[in-house]
């Protein structure tokens, strides 16, 4: 496949590249920073453009399988996570390119909660974190209106963070995912894996989806 990704020096976006060249596709890093590119893995391709500018989008998805981004805006720039999950939308509204979009947790439900959204739980979001949770959500809301772009969008558990890379997760539609122990996580390597099975398998077509061990 050929695969563009947006926020590709980043935590989730490397791994990302990492993983899809492993299994023999053809990728392309977004990069806002040239100098960004030492940090990725030397087979990929990189590209200059920004997921909230619309021709970009347009231009960089052109001719691909899919667009994978991962950016995440800096702090007391919130709402940008909204505005670039729209630019991302128009541009492949005309492209007519997938778009599997990572997502924040805080639209998910509280397991056992009586529909309590994890934006709304104290305990996993502190006030802290209301802002970018909120925009999380405005995100995800954004992507269910949407009917012309054939979206995805991958809610993180509540923590994600570098460790293995072990194959071995959970897979979950609207609810918090968490184990055992009590624990909602996984790795950025798992996590990886679990999006780029996303891309090549097609399995959740206009709907969110999670993960977590
Ligand atoms: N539990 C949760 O809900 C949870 C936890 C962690 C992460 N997340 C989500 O996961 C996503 C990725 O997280 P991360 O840790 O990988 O982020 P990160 O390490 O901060 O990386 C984000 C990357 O996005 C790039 N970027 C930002 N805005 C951009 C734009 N408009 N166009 C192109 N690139 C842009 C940045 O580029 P520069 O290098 O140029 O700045 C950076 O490389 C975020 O959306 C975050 O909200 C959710």
């Amino acid at each position: 496949m050929k695969v563009t990704v947006f926020g590709a020096a980043g935590n989730v976006g490397k791994r990302v590249i990492d993983e899809a060249i492993m299994r023999g596709h053809e990728v392309t890093a977004v990069l806002r920073n040239p100098s960004r590119a030492t940090e990725l893995n030397p087979a990929v391709n990189v590209v200059i453009g920004e997921a909230d500018n619309v021709n970009d989008v347009v231009r960089l998805s052109m001719g691909q399988d899919i667009v994978i981004s991962a950016t995440r805006p800096p702090q007391g720039a919130e709402n940008q996570l909204v505005t670039t999950a729209q630019s991302l939308l128009s541009g492949l509204a005309q492209t007519k390119v997938r778009l599997l979009l990572v997502g924040g947790a805080a639209s998910l439900v509280v397991p056992n909660s009586q529909g309590t959204l994890v934006v709304d739980d104290i305990n996993l979001v502190p006030l802290a974190w209301r802002d970018i949770a909120l925009a999380c959500l405005a995100q995800h809301q954004l992507c269910q209106k949407d009917k012309a772009v054939e979206w995805s969008y991958l809610s993180p558990p509540a923590m994600i963070s570098p460790g293995e890379r072990t194959g071995t997760f959970r897979l979950g539609n609207d609810e918090l995912l968490i184990d055992e122990q009590g624990n909602s996580a996984i790795s950025f390597e798992d996590f990886a894996i679990a999006l780029v099975d996303e891309a090549e398998q097609d399995n959740y077509s206009k709907k969110r989806f999670t993960v977590a061990y």
